[in-house]
């Protein structure tokens, strides 16, 4: 197996990919020996993932306990304190580890990672720096800058590049923002200084999209859409593949172009939900169904007549844990393939799928929005409602209206938008496109759209478990960028 060194691993999106691919025997390619990142209820969420694959992997397979664990029947410590588990856990707290990584403390990382790399094999590094702050990292002409100084996640960048130059991977793959492809000062020179940096140990760099046959690479090149490659979200993001020269290795291949797959083909298959309401914790159904009966009369008034029946509201609860079959799709097709992806394995219980509360009178906006997404599939403005509608913000009627696009319907015939770590904040922007369950989308949802598989749990709070989806890579994705760097290294 083929080491794999994850840093700033996050909730483990591009690691799960790498995790996935197997050889021609069933046998696992990569094996991931270290996962570094400080924020704990990511950390919780990596341990029980690389507890599950040690599990999983297991002769004889999950043990009962982790089975009734899966399927919400024992708790989390109930499963924890068996000693059926004991192996798992603590191989999985070796390999993920809670940690800062910083120039102050690079002598211990620098330990952990010779510690868990085994010796005179050739391995993977994982992970991107989590910053905007490259502009010029380390440059002298920003020595004196205070600001500069000030910012410390720029020093991230350079603990990446210390790794890369100290440890020497055959390979990394450098996962970031849009962002980092121009600079703050507007010099435009920021991705050259990059290249530079990332060249001058050794390393040839390659686009996943476009082959590096075509000649010189420019910035953009760098920028993978995720929604043309079988993701069922709008999301750009570059990644920088590098080879370490003395490695000889081949080019990678680019990835295969897919035809689009949507909100529907993602998230239909779960259960229905209604939302919460906020500051009524003790609220009823029939609380909820008076309120949608309100909306709906709002609907009448702002769309006529035609909608002037309205099913009576579903009878649904806040949370489910129960599981809906699968859609039947061609399995040659991205959707099909999605959905594989999606159940592989799946979890006997719907994990992370709850509504979370919403004030009155944004669960009366996201039914309206949501009823009003016409055929062109776009969602509407939210002052394309009656003014009685429109959120009561000072700046509401200035022509810059930065919320005019806070709220926003994910309709079900297209990608979704990307998912950001916002979502963490409020679901304007995430209303899920039936407006009869009339909420944002829950973890679950939004984790489907990251192509996260189903049995993936994701622990902490719940705001912490959307921040986690929030920042992933998309682990379908990240599964068919691994493919294509096992081909070059085996
Ligand atoms: C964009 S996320 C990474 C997502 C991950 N690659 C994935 O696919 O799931 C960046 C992560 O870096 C972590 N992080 C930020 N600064 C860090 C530091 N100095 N040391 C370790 N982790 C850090 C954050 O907590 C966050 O979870």
């Amino acid at each position: 197996m083929i080491p794999v060194v994850d840093i700033f691993a996050g909730p483990g999106g591009l690691n799960e990919g790498f995790s996935s691919i197997r050889d021609s025997d069933g046998k696992r390619v990569f094996n991931t020996v270290l996962s570094i990142e400080m924020e704990s209820s990511a950390v919780k969420t990596l341990t029980l993932r690389a507890a599950h694959r040690f599990l999983t992997d297991r002769p004889g397979g999950q043990p009962q306990i982790y089975r009734d664990y899966l399927a919400q029947d024992v708790t989390y410590e109930e499963m924890r304190a068996s000693a059926e588990v004991a192996d798992a856990f603590s191989h999985a707290e070796t390999e993920v580890r809670q940690f800062e990584l910083s120039e102050v403390s690079r002598p211990e990382s620098d330990e952990l990672i010779r510690k868990a790399l085994p010796a005179g094999q050739e391995w993977v590094l994982i992970g991107g720096p989590p910053c905007q702050a490259y502009s010029l990292a380390g440059r002298s002409r920003r020595k004196h800058d205070e600001t500069f100084k000030d910012d410390h996640k720029h020093f991230l960048y350079r603990e990446y590049l210390h790794i890369i130059t100290e440890f020497r991977p055959a390979v990394f793959v450098m996962e970031n923002v849009k962002g980092m492809l121009s600079s703050k000062n507007g010099d435009g020179k920021i991705f050259e200084l990059i290249e530079q940096d990332l060249r001058e140990p050794g390393y040839d760099l390659h686009s996943m999209v476009v082959s590096s046959d075509t000649g010189e690479l420019k910035p953009t090149d760098f920028i993978i859409k995720s929604e043309q490659y079988g993701i069922p979200q709008k999301r750009h993001r570059v990644i920088i593949v590098g080879l370490r020269r003395d490695a000889q290795l081949p080019a990678p291949k680019v990835l295969e172009p897919r035809e689009p797959v949507t909100v529907h083909d993602a998230i239909w298959s779960l259960p229905r939900l209604r939302s919460g309401i906020s500051r009524r914790p003790q609220s009823t159904w029939e609380d909820w169904a008076a309120i949608r009966n309100q909306a709906h009369s709002f609907l009448r008034a702002v769309a006529g007549k035609e909608r002037a029946s309205a099913p009576d509201p579903y009878k649904l609860n806040t949370k489910s844990t129960s599981v809906r079959p699968a859609e039947r799709f061609d399995k040659a097709s991205a959707a099909g393939e999605l959905q594989a992806w999606l159940r592989n394995d799946a979890a006997p219980a719907t994990w992370n799928h709850e509504a979370r509360g919403h004030m009155i009178e944004d669960l009366e906006r996201y039914y309206l929005l949501a009823s009003l997404v016409k055929a062109d599939g776009l969602s509407p403005k939210v002052r394309s409602l009656p003014t009685a509608h429109w959120p009561k913000h000072n700046n509401i009627n200035n022509l810059v209206v930065p919320f005019e696009d806070r709220f926003r319907v994910q309709v079900w015939g297209k990608p979704s938008s990307t998912v950001v770590s916002h979502i963490a904040k409020d679901g304007h922007y995430y209303i899920h496109p039936d407006p009869e369950q009339m909420r944002s989308l829950t973890v679950r949802e939004a984790a489907r759209l990251q192509t996260f598989p189903d049995n993936y749990v994701f622990l902490g709070n719940r705001t912490q478990q959307y921040t986690q989806v929030g920042n992933a890579v998309p682990p379908l994705l990240a599964a068919k960028i691994a493919e294509r760097i096992a081909e070059v290294l085996v």
